[in-house]
């Protein structure tokens, strides 16, 4: 289903037998022919009449390669603007305006599976059948009302790698950011605790500061006095990282997000090329839930702290790193103790796709 014909970049320095999120949910209204290139692949999404299940096809039609969002739809078909070749939702020719109207075995668009889940629309691109098992659940994003979940997209000039060494070295925070969620220099002094969850794998830093981070400080009884707080991420391949964090100022409580004033977050990366990135973040808080207006002002609060704080650093290292950014090893970085997730997290990574294309180079040459 997936294959495409003619790869249009080879190779693709991806892992590309995994999913990745192709975009929220919200932005593929029922009527837009949506268009968003992920995997150096550019993409066609729309959703089904009545059903409003997701498709998604290569968006290039065979004729002549105009792009097939620049078409019309017509019920769930896809009519090209340039000369009226028809497509089904499967990439299928069903109409040929021309001569004899015959339709060309070749006129078939290559598709790709989606799966709607936790608000998010993820595309398998891989040669390989899609594999549901590969598929993460992030179901706590969607377990509560609407108004304690925050959902946004952001758009950065680096490769997909530096977006996620940037969350998995929490110590970052310390300074980088602003008042909104600082860490006031605590986490720098502390390695963070690695430990294998399953075959993926987690982080954690434990701190106390004064005041807590501001995001949790007006929750809390003494928004004043210090509280302690956690970080806890699993990195879960290629591009997610759940990040749970938490404030509390009672003793006795435990350190997670059922003892702590908190959220559990996605932050979760599709590369758009080797060098930009589709960066999207999902925010579910357990506190003030069914406050619509303390919803919009914190996604947005946490979105402007990205894009002013961590986006035109990450940026500015993809302009040093040029297209090393995706090797960073090759550049002999000076390593530090708070490296240890990021590293472990690009080992991770690079390794599954090393083994997946000597998994393709074994296989194209069986078949040679
Ligand atoms: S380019 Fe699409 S029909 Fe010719
Ligand atoms: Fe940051």
């Amino acid at each position: 289903m997936s294959n495409l014909a003619q790869p249009l970049t080879q190779p693709r320095p991806y892992l590309m037998n995994a999913w990745y999120v192709a975009a929220l949910s919200t932005e593929v209204d029922a009527q837009a022919l949506f268009h968003r290139t992920l995997l150096d692949t550019p993409v066609l999404i729309y959703r089904k009449k009545g059903s409003g299940e997701p498709v998604a096809m290569l968006d290039r039609c065979p004729h002549r390669f105009l792009p097939l969002h620049m078409g019309d739809r017509d019920g769930d078909k896809v009519t090209c603007k340039y000369h009226g070749l028809q497509f089904d939702c499967d990439g299928a020719c069903t109409h040929n305006p021309h001569g004899n109207q015959h339709i060309p075995a070749a006129s078939t668009v290559p598709s790709f599976t989606l799966r709607e889940r936790n608000g998010l629309i993820w595309i398998w691109m891989g040669d390989e059948a899609a594999d549901e098992s590969k598929l993460h659940d992030f179901g706590p994003l969607t377990e509560g009302p609407e108004t304690g979940v925050g959902y946004t997209n952001i758009y950065v000039k680096c490769n997909y790698k530096l977006i996620l060494d940037n969350v998995m070295d929490l110590s970052h925070i310390d300074h980088v950011h602003g008042e909104i969620i600082t860490t006031r220099g605590k986490l720098s002094p502390l390695v963070p605790q690695v430990r294998a969850v399953g075959d993926a794998f987690a982080a954690r830093w434990e701190w106390s500061q004064t005041p807590a981070m501001m995001i949790f400080a007006g929750f809390l009884p003494d928004p004043k006095a210090e509280a302690r707080h956690f970080f806890d991420i699993t990195y879960l391949m290629p591009g997610n990282i759940q990040l749970s964090v938490g404030a509390t100022q009672d003793a006795g409580a435990p350190l997670d997000l059922e003892g702590t004033t908190g959220q559990y977050d996605l932050h979760t990366v599709t590369p758009e090329t080797l060098t930009t990135t589709h960066y999207f973040f999902v925010t579910r808080r357990n506190h003030n839930v069914d406050d619509a207006d303390f919803n919009k002002m914190k996604i947005e609060a946490m979105r402007n702290a990205f894009v002013d704080e961590d986006v035109p650093l990450a940026e500015a290292i993809q302009e040093r790193m040029g297209v090393s950014a995706d090797d960073f090893f090759a550049m002999k970085p000076v390593l530090m103790s708070n490296d240890v997730a990021a590293v472990r997290m690009r080992r991770t990574l690079e390794t599954a796709i090393a083994q997946e294309q000597a998994r393709t180079a074994a296989s194209e040459k069986a078949a040679a």
